[in-house]
Parts: structure tokens; sequence; C-alpha cells
């Protein structure tokens, strides 16, 4: 797989399966579950099946997941499902759910869902603004506003189609990841930690201002920069050991090969390295959080302060 990260529009709708998780590799960046799947499991729901599943049905939730997706079109072209096309996906469902329960309920079960919405780390560390010739177009302010531009658009469609409670996942400490660190001597990259700042930064602004403008659509911001950030000053605080390595990979830091990918012959003395106890990483692979780490953030987003999630945590937006 080319893809780099999970993006993902969960719709979450009420329902009661329990669900054990599958020993069977998922598609997921991850040595378990990750974020969605852990809302799902606090809304006491299965996890939701991918768009693109043969025959999948979408009464209890949909996943639009697609590795290296950006908001941008120019990010990862043709190696991902990018926002714009994830959203006419959207669409699609919604026109299905129409058809199958009628209009008036349809917009019941969509205002009353839960839609996860994680994007932008692509845009920041593989997009367009890491070409020089871009630098010359846009200056990062720019080319952060470029994001938060597709972003607000994004959500008004959203809305339009009857969406109500939005979760956005702000940015994490995107210049320390494995996958860049070994470019700067496994140190971090300072500028893409700047840009990542500044995008969620931008990110609460948005909240605030559709807070004014849609006030009946409830949006919340679920930041992941500080928490991150203190995982990795702090690793040992979190019960981590390992804050700077993937638990799976191979070469410097497990972050020359992806997890699972195959070192070619002509490269000697790198080999696919899976660390003993996941749960001591921050990372799994070059780039994704371990479970342990998605499950530490979400007790923050579902129960926290405004520390962590603003204005207000998952369970109460859950409860609206
Ligand atoms: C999907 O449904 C069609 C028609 O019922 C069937 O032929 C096909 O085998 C199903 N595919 C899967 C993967 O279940
Ligand atoms: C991005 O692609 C979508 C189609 O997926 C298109 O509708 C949109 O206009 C494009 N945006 C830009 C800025 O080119
Ligand atoms: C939406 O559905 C139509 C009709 O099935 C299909 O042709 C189109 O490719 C779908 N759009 C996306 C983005 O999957
Ligand atoms: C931005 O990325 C697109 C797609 O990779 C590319 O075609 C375009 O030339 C890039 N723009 C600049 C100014 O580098
Ligand atoms: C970015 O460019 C805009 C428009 O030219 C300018 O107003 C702004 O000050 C620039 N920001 C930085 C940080 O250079
Ligand atoms: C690389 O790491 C060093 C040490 O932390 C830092 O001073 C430098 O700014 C980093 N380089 C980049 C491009 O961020
Ligand atoms: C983390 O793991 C990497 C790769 O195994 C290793 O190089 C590094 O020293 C470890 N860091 C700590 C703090 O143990
Ligand atoms: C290994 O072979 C590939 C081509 O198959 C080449 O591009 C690469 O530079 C080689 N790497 C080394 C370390 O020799
Ligand atoms: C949120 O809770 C944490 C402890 O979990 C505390 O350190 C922090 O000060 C609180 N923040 C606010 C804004 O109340």
């Amino acid at each position: 797989m080319k893809e780099l990260v999970n993006f993902f529009i969960g719709v979450i709708v009420t329902c009661v399966i329990a669900a054990s998780f599958a020993e069977v590799p998922t598609g997921r960046f991850s040595n378990g579950r990750s974020m969605g799947d852990f809302i799902a499991q606090a809304l006491a729901l299965n996890f939701a099946p991918p768009y693109l599943q043969p025959n999948a049905t979408f009464y209890k939730g949909v996943n639009f997941a697609s590795g290296g997706s950006g908001l941008l079109n120019t990010t990862n072209p043709g190696l991902a499902i990018t926002f714009n096309v994830q959203l006419e996906q959207y669409k699609n469902v919604s026109t299905l759910l129409e058809k199958e329960l009628g209009a008036l309920a349809a917009f019941e079960l969509i205002s009353r869902s839960l839609f996860l919405i994680s994007v932008g780390l692509n845009d920041i560390t593989f997009g367009n603004f890491t070409n020089p010739t871009t630098q010359k177009q846009y200056n990062a302010t720019q080319y952060i506003n470029l994001m938060l531009e597709a972003y607000k658009s994004g959500i008004k469609t959203l809305y339009a189609s009857g969406t109500r409670k939005i979760v956005l996942f702000g940015e994490g400490v995107d210049g320390c990841e494995p996958i860049i660190r070994i470019q700067n001597n496994s140190q971090c990259v300072d500028f893409l930690n700047e840009l990542a700042l500044e995008f969620e930064a931008g990110l609460k602004q948005l909240v605030d201002e559709f807070h004014v403008i849609i006030p009946g659509l409830h949006l919340v911001l679920a930041y992941q920069y500080n928490i991150e950030h203190d995982m990795i000053t702090n690793p040992q605080s979190f019960g981590l050991k390992n804050a700077t390595a993937g638990c799976c990979g191979a070469g410097i830091l497990n972050a020359q090969y992806q997890c699972g990918t195959k070192v070619p012959a002509n490269v000697t003395g790198v080999h696919q390295t899976l660390c003993k106890h996941p749960s001591e990483y921050l990372y799994w692979d070059y780039i994704h959080n371990t479970e342990y780490v998605d499950k530490v953030k979400f007790q923050n987003y579902w129960d926290g302060n405004t520390s962590f999630v603003y204005p207000f945590n998952l369970r109460t937006l859950a409860l609206l």
C-alpha cells in the first residue's frame, strides 16, 4: 500500500451490537483500534464499514478513510481519495439513505449522526507546499488558508445535507514523526511543527466562526498538538518508553521503510522489525499512533475538559 495516513468521516448512528476486534488485518494503520473505533464503541456501535465494501449497508455508519488523503486536490494525487471525492462519496450514501428511508427519515438520521473528520497531515507533510516551486507561490499562511478554505467549503456541503454534529481533529506534532525525523538526523523538523500549530489554531478559529454564522451546527475540535507534544517531551508520564521510533518498520527509527513493506534485496543490514510491546510506543509505524495512544487521546476527548476538546467534549456532543 502506498498510502500514508487515514482519513475518516464516520456517520455513526444508534445501534447496539458489540464486536470483538478482528484477528486479521483490517486496513488500519495501527496495531488495533483507531480513534473512530473507540468512538463507535463508546456509542455501543459496530465499527463502521468502509464505503467501498461490496454490499455493505450504511444505516449505522460508514467509513470513508483513505490513506494519504488531503484537503487539497494537489496532495498525493492518484494515491489517495481526497477530501472532495470523499464528500462526493458521502453524497452517494446520503442519496441512497433518502431512497431507502425516505427524505424525512434520512434527514433525521443524518442530523443525529456524528461525523468525524481528521485531515491535514498529508497536506502539511507531503503536499504541494514541500515543493520549492510552490513555496514561491504561497507563503505558509496562505497555504494554511487554502487548506482551511477547503475545510470550510466541505463543512458547508455537509451542513446542507443535514449534518449537525461534526468532530474536527486538530493537528499532531507532524514535524516529529519518525518519517520526518529521519530527514533531520532523528531530530524534529521545526518548520512543519509551526505549520501544524498554525493549522490547528485555524481550526479553532473556524469553530468559532461557524458558531456565529450557523448556530445550529455543532462543531467540536479535538486538539492533538499539545497532548502529543506532552507525550514526546515527557513519555514516562504516559507509560511510554519510546516516542521517536515506529514500533514496526525498517531502518533508522524503523522509518526508512514502512511497516510490512519489503526492504529491497540490494539494501543490506536493514530488516523489518516489530517491537515487543507496542503500547510502550507513541508510534505504531513511521507516521501513525499505536492503539494505546489513540485510546489515551480518546479518553481525553470523550470526557476531558477544554484543554483537550473545544468547546465541549464528545460525550456532551453525543448527547445533544
Ligand atoms: C454482493 O451482492 C451480489 C448480488 O446479490 C452478489 O452476487 C455478490 O456475491 C455479493 N458480493 C459480496 C462480496 O458479498
Ligand atoms: C478539486 O476537485 C474537485 C473534484 O473532486 C473539484 O470539484 C474542485 O473544483 C477541485 N478544486 C480545485 C481548487 O481545483
Ligand atoms: C456515486 O455513485 C454513482 C452511481 O452509482 C457512481 O457512478 C459514482 O462513481 C459514485 N461517486 C463516487 C465518488 O464514488
Ligand atoms: C502542485 O501539485 C500538482 C500535483 O502534484 C502539480 O501538478 C503542480 O505542478 C504543483 N504545483 C506547483 C506550483 O508545484
Ligand atoms: C504572506 O503573504 C501575504 C500576502 O502577500 C502577506 O500579507 C503576509 O504578511 C505573508 N505572511 C508571512 C508570514 O510572510
Ligand atoms: C533539525 O534539528 C535541529 C536540532 O533540533 C534544529 O535546530 C533544526 O532547526 C532542525 N531542522 C529543521 C529543518 O527543522
Ligand atoms: C526508540 O527506538 C529506536 C529504534 O529501535 C532506538 O533507536 C531509540 O534509541 C529508542 N529510543 C529510546 C528512548 O529508547
Ligand atoms: C537498489 O536497486 C535500485 C534499483 O533496483 C536502485 O535504485 C537503488 O539505488 C539500489 N540501492 C542501493 C543501496 O544500491
Ligand atoms: C483540564 O484537566 C487537566 C487534568 O486532566 C488539567 O491539568 C487542566 O488544567 C484542565 N484544564 C482546564 C482548562 O480546566
